[in-house]
């Protein structure tokens, strides 16, 4: 057998979800409830559901009430931008619908709130109308079955899901009841092969349908399809840190701005390195001795990579920096012991 949606569809029958409260022919209820589904759990949903429908059972009841109370019953679900699209979505239906979700889902998808994949959900579901989903379960699904490299956040790869997902619909009939009870099981199908077999993490390609010819299974990909999202790449900044003593071994530290990076530590003075003892001296009024570099070694903040130069340097004679809030010389056990950020004790410590 190798058609893919029977194989979908045939599944679904015996081994797919049947009785969720949203599997309806009502446009208004299937609307509601893949709104809600859309960053929320089925267990969740289960429970906010019925008290919506109860508070709001039709359309029009909902397009009536006020903004406050559609987001109070919504509180607790999170992603409050899909309540305020919700009453917006239902006042658009009213006015411009009369009150009647349309079928074509390129119609639906133009209502607030509604993007492609949920307005074709909305189309199969209550109208049996023939349009492909596509929504991170089904993204899962199609890149491992047909091996789809590339991050499907991608527009390219993106598109190409898109055309597999059409490619993969049940082929038109001209039963329009056949026809509608068969993108039904497809649908609804993929959404539950997706949440309960191709999970993210260790799917039951035993339990699976479409194992068979599922690429990902054949070169044993499962883990590494769909691609993840690519890291950003980090900024590379770079930084000299001048390791000044005085006479007494003493190691002079500055104090931090309270915000940003090591916001309020005691930390090295930061020079340019192409003039630092000039630097030194018209900041501190010290005159230094410059000696060698420290191996240079990277520090990785979340936002960028910084790569630290120590530069090893002694104050010539017995000068002495002006000691302020801000400017103190401090032993080395001293430095350990105040609040310092890890680079400066690691350079400490391999001194
Ligand atoms: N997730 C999104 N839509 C769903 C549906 N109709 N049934 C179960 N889970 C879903």
């Amino acid at each position: 057998m190798s058609d893919f949606s029977l194989r979908l569809r045939q599944w679904q029958q015996h081994s797919g979800r049947h009785h969720l409260p949203w599997q309806v022919n009502d446009a208004y209820c299937v609307w509601l409830s893949e709104i809600m589904l859309q960053q929320t759990q089925v267990s969740t949903v289960l429970d906010y559901y019925p008290r919506f429908l109860q508070r709001f059972p039709t359309l029009a009841d909902l397009a009536a009430a006020p903004l406050d109370d559609v987001l109070a019953l919504w509180s607790g679900l999170g992603y409050y931008t899909r309540a305020r699209n919700l009453h917006a979505c239902a006042q658009a239906v009213m006015r411009d619908f009369a009150g009647q979700f349309p079928n074509d889902p390129t119609l639906i998808a133009s209502l607030p709130g509604i993007g492609r994949s949920t307005a074709a959900a909305i189309a199969a579901f209550s109208y049996g109308y023939r349009a492909a989903i596509l929504d991170g379960n089904v993204k899962r699904v199609l890149t491992r079955w047909a091996g789809i490299e590339g991050y499907p956040g991608v527009k390219a790869i993106e598109n190409q899901l898109w055309q597999l997902a059409e490619s993969l619909l049940p082929a038109s009939c001209t039963d329009s009841q056949q026809a509608a009870s068969d993108i039904k099981a497809h649908t609804q199908g993929l959404m539950d092969l997706g949440a309960t077999i191709c999970t993210p993490k260790n799917p039951s390609c035993l339990l699976c349908p479409i194992a068979s010819d599922c690429q990902a299974r054949q070169s044993d990909r499962q883990a590494e399809l769909p691609t993840r999202k690519p890291k950003k790449t980090i900024p590379e900044k770079s930084t000299t840190m001048i390791f000044l003593r005085n006479a007494q071994g003493e190691l002079l530290l500055e104090k931090r701005p309270p915000t940003g990076i090591w916001g309020g530590l005691w930390s090295l003075p930061e020079v340019s390195p192409s003039d630092p003892v000039a630097q030194i001296a018209n900041q501190f009024g010290l005159h230094i001795q410059l000696d060698r570099a420290l191996p240079a070694f990277v520090h990785v903040f979340t936002h960028y990579r910084l790569t630290i130069t120590p530069q090893l340097a002694q104050v010539v004679g017995s000068d002495c920096a002006k000691e302020s809030a801000n400017t103190a010389w401090f032993s080395p056990a001293a430095a350990l012991a105040a609040g310092i950020p890890t680079p400066l004790r690691k350079i400490i410590h391999s001194i």
